[in-house]
């Protein structure tokens, strides 16, 4: 199955307000076959976003590419003129955010705002067909009687309807590639799991990358799921795989964390320790600070990546332990 997205070694730094730069994103090389659903997970702070922002090329002004491809349908998105990405973002890949609020224009009915995103790839399409495909999406996202809905406001709209309106808008245009980053953490738990089942639905077909510090979405939603430390990814493999046999001790503390049915009423686990910023990086392991299996190497030098499978991979010395 050939892929839609692959990252090869790129590697990204964060310069500071002096022009120090340090290495954020290191070497991050992952692939999503067409059609399948990746998840991207790691605790807040990690590089998620970034790594997301890097295919669309809307990465803050403090990152720097330091090398590296990030290509889409075999095309590296990094050598694309701001004009090509124009076209690329909404009809070959979008994205839908955390926060529908600071994506939507408060002052714009939300029919105009879909109805713009239709208009950016397709300008010769007629007010009433615009009309009609907003109409449409707003009946697959599931909002009731749009015909009235689409002369609402944002505020107007509850959360879980705005980001249904948000997945409206990133479908417009039909992306082979879908991005959504944290999508449903800011709704509660009842409309998360509505606007995810949406998500499911309306993957059939297309590509998706899941980002969430939400396993158990993962566990839902994905094929394959790549752990990401600090701007490292520490393990990559299928759902099943990285679930059942996690080889790297960041994914077994990231489970362990996960609440369960007989974890109830029970104090949860928490990873000792915090994700560093950027400048406190160690050298080596980044996670070796908060590992409990660290041994004097693992902050000497990187561990390479060992090949478990065709599929399941991880950057762990000690990964024969940890899976024991
Ligand atoms: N606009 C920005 N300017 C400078 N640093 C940033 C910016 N956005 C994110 N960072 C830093 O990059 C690192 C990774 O952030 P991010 O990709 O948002 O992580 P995640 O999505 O996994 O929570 C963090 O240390 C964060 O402070
Ligand atoms: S390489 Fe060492 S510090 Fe890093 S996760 Fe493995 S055991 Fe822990
Ligand atoms: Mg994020």
């Amino acid at each position: 199955m050939a892929d839609i997205l692959r990252f090869d070694k790129f590697r990204l730094d964060l310069q500071d307000d002096e022009g120090r730069r340090f290495n954020l994103l290191d070497d991050i090389s992952f692939s999503l076959p067409d059609g399948k659903a990746l998840g991207i997970v790691g605790e807040s702070g990690c590089g998620k976003s970034i790594t997301s922002l890097a295919v669309m090329r809307l990465l803050p002004q403090a990152a720097k590419v330091a090398g590296g491809s990030v290509s889409l349908r075999g095309e590296n998105l990094l050598e694309k003129t701001e004009a090509e990405m124009h076209d690329i973002r909404g009809k070959d890949v979008a994205m839908i955010f955390q926060d529908p609020l600071t994506c939507l224009n408060p002052v714009l009915t939300i029919g105009f705002q879909i109805g713009e995103a239709i208009k950016r790839h397709n300008p010769r399409a007629s007010a009433e067909e615009i009309k009609e495909r907003t109409l449409s999406l707003l009946k697959r996202v599931g909002i009731p009687t749009p015909e009235k809905r689409i002369r609402n406001y944002p505020h107007q709209f509850s959360g879980g309807m705005r980001q249904r309106t948000m997945i409206a808008m990133a479908i417009a245009c039909s992306p082979g590639l879908l991005i959504a980053d944290e999508a449903t953490t800011a709704l509660d738990v009842t409309i998360q799991a509505q606007v995810l089942d949406l998500m499911i639905r309306l993957k059939e077909g297309g590509s998706f990358m899941f980002i969430t510090h939400n396993l158990g979405i993962v566990a839902e939603v994905c094929d394959e799921v790549t752990v990401m430390y600090a701007g490292q990814i520490v393990e990559a493999g299928t759902v099943e795989e990285v679930f059942l046999h996690p080889a790297h001790p960041y994914t077994k503390g990231l489970l362990l964390a996960l609440p369960t049915l007989t974890s109830l009423g029970k104090k949860l686990y928490n990873i000792p320790g915090v994700v560093p910023t950027v400048q406190n990086f160690t050298p080596g392991c980044r996670y070796a600070p908060r590992c409990e299996y660290a041994k004097p190497v693992c902050s000497e030098r990187k561990p390479a990546r060992c090949v478990l499978n065709d599929s399941h991979h991880v950057a762990c010395y000690l990964y024969e332990e940890v899976m024991a």
